[in-house]
């Protein structure tokens, strides 16, 4: 995000609310408990769509059931005398190592457990645990080292806005720039991060330092208006302003800046209607959370840190199901500005790890989300107090047309063949304060597999005086600036090309110099090298060698005698510009290097560790690598850090049009030849 503010953190904290009371007295009109009516909404068929989350296999990688939610939260309450002061934070999977689920069999015993992170807010002390939802356990609840802080909760967003508002000093902030109604404020509670800058009083407490808005009236988009120059110091735990930081006065820019539909003077001639039609269903099939399409197979999980997470990638060879990625998600990100303003400095917004992602997941909308024959999936996770919360349709599964997929006509024998291109595509839509991102994985027919993160939503912004130019962002109304920023996302994909036993190298296309071995000067080639250590494996993308990776096995060959591999082919990039020295960095670290493997340890699953907000020195990546392990012939995980360079545009504003980056992993003598050969002819119309 840009921001972790909330677009209405509160509004997205009341509609989620609004939407439990509403199945809460579903559930009560029916005489069902609250999942039950979700397996009662699970044999409706809606408009359009197939059923959402139908009853399957239990897996041992499934999410957690609103039961389970609801049990875990029981048994740390009763073993720890948890009372209704603490906060839940999450509630999710503990999900089983790997050497269990090597042995696990479809249909057979499944264990059971909940990750539970929960703060004791009157002695600001929080807490992980994991619940045995078999037994009726709580394993383990250990207490989180001091200064560690947990993600900052949707709950928290809207009770840190209520105790502004009340605040004598914020008003008085609010008075001294002419704005007189506090109702028409906006509050967007941004992480406090460390910068070595914090003052001693601050020590030991869960803060946030946040910005706030003023709209016109109460529908209009209050980012058009930063009160800029006010920054409210909260501690979370007390729920109380600490202190109000202010910077001068800069007057409000002067122009609204609406998208919202009943805004808009006139509308374009609307296109003529584009019906994605399927008449006998999609071709994917679905047992639980396992789906099946095309040779590929793999099963959706869902946490409220990362939102949507790929189990288990597998496609189906002759016969062989051959496994490559064990397990895929978008692990961490985090959005550095350039303005080095005493109030600007500090926005460096983690929104995986500060905030968790999959709790802004939106309830996503046929026809305008998604076209097609859709199936979505619901998310259940918890809210601060520990209640169950349901986001409906967060997850879609759906396939497009995405073209040709390979062709070619024999003008001497006038054979000729098209193959259309049909992908697989699942995704989520998450809002994080004024930022939308899309996380989007795509299967194709030919074995590639592709991972889109889609932006878009209204940019963070701030006042300058009239007249004013800004140094570090652009102007995109009057007195309206919006930062230089970047969008830096870290991919974990656990790989297992042909099982877990992998290597992985480096490939540079070069010129060679001229010279007896380069008498025309046309002489290039690709080269691989072998990373052997991780400290050998921190590399960056390089478009000058057309540089990509190969994830390869060395103990499987395919035909010409070579191992089997795929590629990992870096897409839009961009390099950090904040200096590597830059205070943010020591949370940031991971974004040093654009790729970084290290070989699997199920502890190691956060690119910035287990808990960057305000964490005193940072952990994660740079800190995993420091043992430089082995990365041969053994079981690795690919970091692979992505991003976008966001210099603000005109048209950015007052909503950006979607941009987007990614990578892609492609079959690289994987298969023995183009594996959507066997793909028939289509019926020609
Ligand atoms: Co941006």
């Amino acid at each position: 995000m840009t921001a972790p503010d909330l677009i209405s953190p509160a509004s997205a904290a009341f509609s989620r609310r609004r939407f439990l009371e509403a199945s809460a007295v579903l559930a009560g009109a029916l005489g069902l408990p609250e999942a039950a009516t979700n397996e009662a909404a699970a044999q409706q068929k809606p408009a359009g769509g197939t059923p959402p989350n139908p009853p399957g296999r239990p897996h041992p990688l499934d999410p957690l059931t609103t039961e389970e939610i609801v049990r875990a939260v029981e048994i740390v309450r009763k073993t720890r005398q948890v009372d209704d002061t603490w906060r839940f934070v999450t509630i999710t999977l503990a999900e089983p190592h790997k050497p269990a689920m090597k042995t696990f069999q479809p249909g057979g015993r499944i264990s059971r457990a909940a990750f539970v992170i929960a703060i004791d807010r009157t002695k600001g002390q929080a807490y992980e645990g994991t619940v045995d939802l078999i037994k009726g356990s709580l394993e383990r609840f250990d207490p989180l080292a001091a200064g560690l802080q947990p993600a900052i909760t949707l709950d928290e967003f809207a009770e840190c806005e209520e105790a502004i508002k009340k605040s004598p000093e914020f008003l008085a902030a609010l008075k001294k720039r002419g704005a007189t109604d506090v109702q028409l404020v906006m509050v967007d509670p941004w992480s406090a991060g460390t910068y070595g800058t914090e003052l001693a009083a601050d020590n030991g407490k869960r803060l946030s330092r946040a910005l706030a808005w003023v709209r016109t009236e109460a529908n209009d988009n209050g980012y058009a208006r930063p009160l800029d120059g006010v920054v409210a110091v909260v501690d979370l735990n007390k729920m109380e302003v600490v202190r109000v930081e202010d910077y001068g006065v800069i007057p409000l820019p002067p122009e609204a800046g609406n998208w919202y539909r009943s805004y808009q003077k006139e509308f374009r001639e609307a296109p003529q209607p584009l019906d994605i039609v399927q008449p006998k269903g999609p071709s994917f099939a679905v047992d639980g959370y396992e789906v099946a399409w095309q040779k590929w197979k793999f099963r959706i999980g869902f946490t409220p840190r990362e939102g949507l997470v790929l189990h288990n990638i597998s496609y189906t060879d002759a016969g062989r199901e051959r496994p490559i990625i064990y397990r895929a998600a978008i692990c961490e990100m985090v959005v550095p500005y350039g303005d080095p303003a005493e109030r600007h400095y500090r926005k460096n917004a983690f929104d995986i790890g500060e905030y968790g992602i999959g709790m802004f997941a939106n309830s996503l909308e046929m026809g305008c989300d998604c076209l097609g024959t859709i199936r979505y999936f619901d998310a259940r996770m918890n809210d601060s107090k520990g209640q169950p919360v349901t986001i409906k349709n967060a997850v879609c599964v759906h396939e497009e047309d995405v073209g040709i997929l390979w062709k070619h006509t024999d003008w001497r024998t006038n054979q000729s063949e098209t193959r259309r291109s049909r992908r697989l595509s699942v995704s989520f839509v998450a809002t994080v304060g004024n930022y939308e991102y899309g996380f989007f994985w795509y299967l194709y027919q030919d074995g590639n597999i592709q991972c889109e993160v889609k932006l878009t939503g209204i940019m963070h912004t701030t006042t300058v005086a009239p007249n004013e130019k800004p140094e570090f962002g652009n102007l995109v109304a009057p007195q309206l600036n919006a930062p230089f920023h970047e969008h830096i996302f870290a991919a974990r994909l656990d790989m297992a090309v042909d099982g877990d036993e992998n290597s992985i190298y480096e490939v540079n296309t070069v010129s060679l110099p001229a010279g007896s071995s380069n008498p025309y000067g046309n002489a290039f080639r690709a080269e691989q090298t072998l990373l052997a250590k991780e400290s050998e494996a921190q590399r960056s993308v390089n478009g000058a060698s057309a540089r990509y990776w190969r994830i390869v096995n060395p103990n499987k060959k395919n035909r010409i005698g070579e191992p089997v591999s795929y590629r990992l082919i870096p897409g839009e990039n961009a390099p950090p510009f904040v200096r590597l020295d830059a205070a943010v960095m020591r949370r940031a670290g991971f974004i040093a290097h654009q790729l970084w493997v290290t070989p699997y340890d199920p502890q190691q699953r956060y690119a910035a560790g287990d808990y960057p907000n305000q964490h005193p020195t940072g952990d994660g990546l740079p800190k995993y690598v420091t043992a430089d392990r082995n990365l041969v012939n053994t079981d690795l995980v690919l970091w692979y850090v992505f991003g976008h360079n966001h210099v603000p545009r005109l048209e950015d504003w007052p909503v950006m049009p979607v941009a987007t980056l990614g990578f892609q992993l492609k079959p690289d003598g994987f298969f023995e030849r183009n594996p959507a050969l066997d793909l028939p002819p289509a019926e020609k119309g």
